[in-house]
């Protein structure tokens, strides 16, 4: 069962197979995901099937392990460790996965499945899954297109684009790549608060129709892989895009020049830190020449580390926000039910339940068991999203009984990336669909309202 065989392929599925066979360009042909209920899992079954005929597999395994370890196997030590570290003894990310294998799925059968919709409405928008693109720093460190090639997979995928606050390409290049696809941006909260306000004015003027705040990272996690290697992306002038396309971040960067280094430490004066040094005046804006002389890059640099975000920040730091943008705005990093209550009384838009995929504290509860108590407290007063340790279209499944209203895909799609760029997320994004809208049609699910009032078990 569920293997097509070859007399019962039809012509659409067929379609389907060319559109890729022809470089993933959709051209003039009708994407998929426009008809009301698209066949994620057997379009997908049917193109992988069928290529299969031929010998041909596509270089993004579906398996989760499998791609992690074709990532790791392509990209450098250093973007691996970025991407797959975690905070200490990476006990928050095996609590993550633990969490979801706790939760079992109790199939339900002879219930009508022939048409499923996989479609809800989030802050006022028809989305056709509930999945979203988290938002991802540094993509440079794992593909040269980086956020541009993941922007444009979300956009033909027609799944939301979350512009991370440290990534690698400014967010009007992306949007501008994107069409119509939506996108959202993420904030890191800096100390300038001109520079928050640059920020938000720019999301909202390059379209993005969401603010996402992360709350979970006012310090950098304490996360060993990368502090093995000696490696911090950001001090090699990466994952700065958002800030060096900022015309109230630059404006000051004469001054920045000429401050003192608050940190003492000298870079080791060597071929290696002039390497670092060349790659900060390169990824700089502007041309080569002006930058080997202006020392801006290096300001940048300084700059960034400086007024990255704000410790002080409270709840009442809301209300600054709410007056100074007219999105919705969603608190990232909730884990506790208290915060989501008092989220709920400070009137922001939604929140989502994430643990930053356990890149932050070592030992914190895992996203998914933290899930139920919040989604309790919140009195369905505002969508609660999730995020942390999606691997697949049942953990998906999952978090919707479980009362998410969306999830955001993380490190799956990043891996994607590292193997073959656009092609790979769009490939990441399509396998996690198809299965995850199997899981539903098996498990006698025909809509999210049913995902939502399925039954879990929960081992232990
Ligand atoms: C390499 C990497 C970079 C990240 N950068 C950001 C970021 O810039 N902003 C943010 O809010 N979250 C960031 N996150 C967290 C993700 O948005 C998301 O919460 C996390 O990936 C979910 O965990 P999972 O990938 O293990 O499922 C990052 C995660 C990874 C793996």
């Amino acid at each position: 069962m569920g293997v097509p065989s070859l007399s019962k392929i039809r012509p659409a599925d067929i379609r389907v197979a060319g559109e890729y066979h022809s470089g993933f360009h959709h051209g003039g042909m009708r994407h998929h995901s426009d008809q009301p209920f698209p066949e994620y899992g057997r379009r997908r079954q049917t193109w992988i099937f069928v290529r299969g005929l031929g010998h041909k597999v596509s270089r993004v395994p579906v398996d989760f392990s499998t791609l992690e370890e074709r990532a790791r196997g392509v990209m450098t030590k250093r973007g691996f460790a970025y991407v797959a570290g975690g905070a200490g003894n990476a006990r928050t990310m095996v609590a993550n996965r633990a969490g979801f294998d706790r939760w079992r799925i109790v199939p339900r059968m002879l219930r009508d499945v022939s048409r499923r919709d996989l479609s809800l409405t989030l802050f006022g928008e028809r989305l056709p899954t509930p999945l979203i693109l988290a938002p991802v720093g540094v993509l440079e460190m794992v593909h040269p297109r980086a956020d541009l090639a993941a922007a444009r997979a979300a956009a033909t995928e027609r799944v939301p684009f979350i512009f991370s606050n440290q990534a690698s390409v400014p967010m009007e290049t992306c949007a501008a790549a994107m069409g119509e696809g939506i996108r959202w941006f993420q904030l890191y909260w800096s100390t300038d608060d001109q520079l928050v306000i640059s920020f938000l004015r720019r999301a909202e003027a390059c379209g993005c129709r969401a603010l996402v705040v992360t709350l979970d990272t006012t310090l950098l996690g304490w996360r060993p892989r990368d502090l093995d290697l000696g490696s911090l992306p950001f001090l090699r002038g990466m994952g700065i895009a958002q800030y060096t396309s900022d015309p109230v971040f630059c404006e000051g960067l004469d001054q920045a020049r000429t401050e003192p280094m608050t940190n003492p430490v000298e870079p080791p004066k060597n071929l290696f830190s002039l390497g670092a040094r060349w790659e900060q005046i390169r990824r700089y804006p502007g041309s080569l020449s002006r930058n080997l002389r202006s020392g801006a890059p290096a300001a940048a640099v300084r700059k960034f580390l400086r007024i990255y975000s704000r410790t002080s920040l409270t709840w009442k730091d809301l209300a600054w926000l709410r007056e100074h943008t007219r999105l919705p705005i969603l608190l990232k990093g909730i884990l506790s039910p208290e915060d989501a209550r008092l989220a709920v009384e400070h009137g922001v838009t939604g929140i989502i339940v994430s643990n930053h995929g356990g890149r932050q504290v070592d030992g914190a509860v895992a996203a998914i068991d933290a899930l139920p108590e919040i989604v309790k407290a919140t009195e369905g007063r505002l969508p609660v999203l999730f995020d942390s340790g999606i691997r697949g279209g049942a953990d998906i499944f999952k978090a919707l009984a479980l009362g998410a209203s969306a999830v955001c895909l993380g490190r799956p799609y990043v891996y994607g990336l590292a193997i073959t760029g656009e092609r790979g997320v769009r490939e990441v994004i399509q396998n996690i669909l198809a299965e995850f809208e199997l899981t539903m049609a098996l498990s006698g699910c025909a809509t999210l309202e049913d995902v939502a009032n399925a039954a879990l078990e929960k081992l232990g």
